[in-house]
């Protein structure tokens, strides 16, 4: 299995889900997808993640992403597990757990790393475009649980990036300044750019962020 790499075609699957058996392509239609791992059911920190997830449900649809989460236990395993979770955390799991017992999903995806566990998934991320393209690899040990927060905002550059000339600075959050692509000289920048351009350096080019609305 050679090592899935930022550009490269998300591996297509089918397989036993919380949902019933669900094709990964098919599932996602022409939406963008976030797949993410869970090292195995009824334990703490993949709680709180699963909980989580579902609450963040609202924030993934209005972004055009559907999630799939995965863990190596069976079906009837994960419908007891979610059982606990919502009762725990308080929420309702709306979205699909992937049933990964025989690792087929995980060794697609290379989500377990024998050195950190022989058997159980590091928690992975995948966020892959409509293209089926992957945007995004991230990829956590089981003790350190995943920031949701974090995860909607790489999904707002990633989403911005995509359609405009531009690449987000450190920390940016939805809404702030953003920076213009090196490829762009800075007078064809200020053509394309309508709510202006503001010259740091030449190469360290600012504009508004082009989704954010128009101050008056
Ligand atoms: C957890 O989800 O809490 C967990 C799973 C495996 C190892 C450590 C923590």
């Amino acid at each position: 299995m050679a090592t899935l790499r930022l550009g490269d075609k998300a591996p297509d699957f089918t397989v036993d889900t919380t949902q019933g058996s669900l094709n990964f392509y098919d599932y996602l239609g022409d939406s963008w997808g976030i797949l993410f791992s869970h090292p195995s059911d009824f334990t703490p920190v993949c709680t709180t993640e699963l909980g989580t997830a579902a609450k963040f449900k609202d924030e993934f649809d209005k972004r055009n992403v559907k999630m799939m989460a995965l863990s190596v236990d069976g079906v009837e395993s994960h419908h007891e597990w979610i059982k606990d979770i919502n009762e725990t955390q308080n929420t309702t799991i709306n979205y699909p757990i992937i049933a990964d017992e025989d690792r087929k999903v995980a060794d697609l995806y290379d989500m377990i790393h024998p050195n950190e566990d022989s058997t159980l998934t590091v928690r992975s991320v995948f966020i892959v475009a409509p293209d089926k393209s992957i945007k995004l690899i991230l990829t956590y040990p089981a003790s350190t649980g995943r920031n949701f927060y974090e995860l909607l905002r790489v999904i707002d550059s990633l989403q911005l990036t995509a359609y405009h000339k531009v690449a987000t600075p450190a920390n940016w959050k939805n809404g702030e300044k953003v920076v213009v692509s090196p490829a762009i000289p800075t007078e064809e920048a200020k053509q394309l750019f309508e709510k202006g351009v503001e010259e740091v350096k030449p190469y360290l080019r600012f504009t508004p962020d082009p989704l954010a609305p128009t101050q008056v």
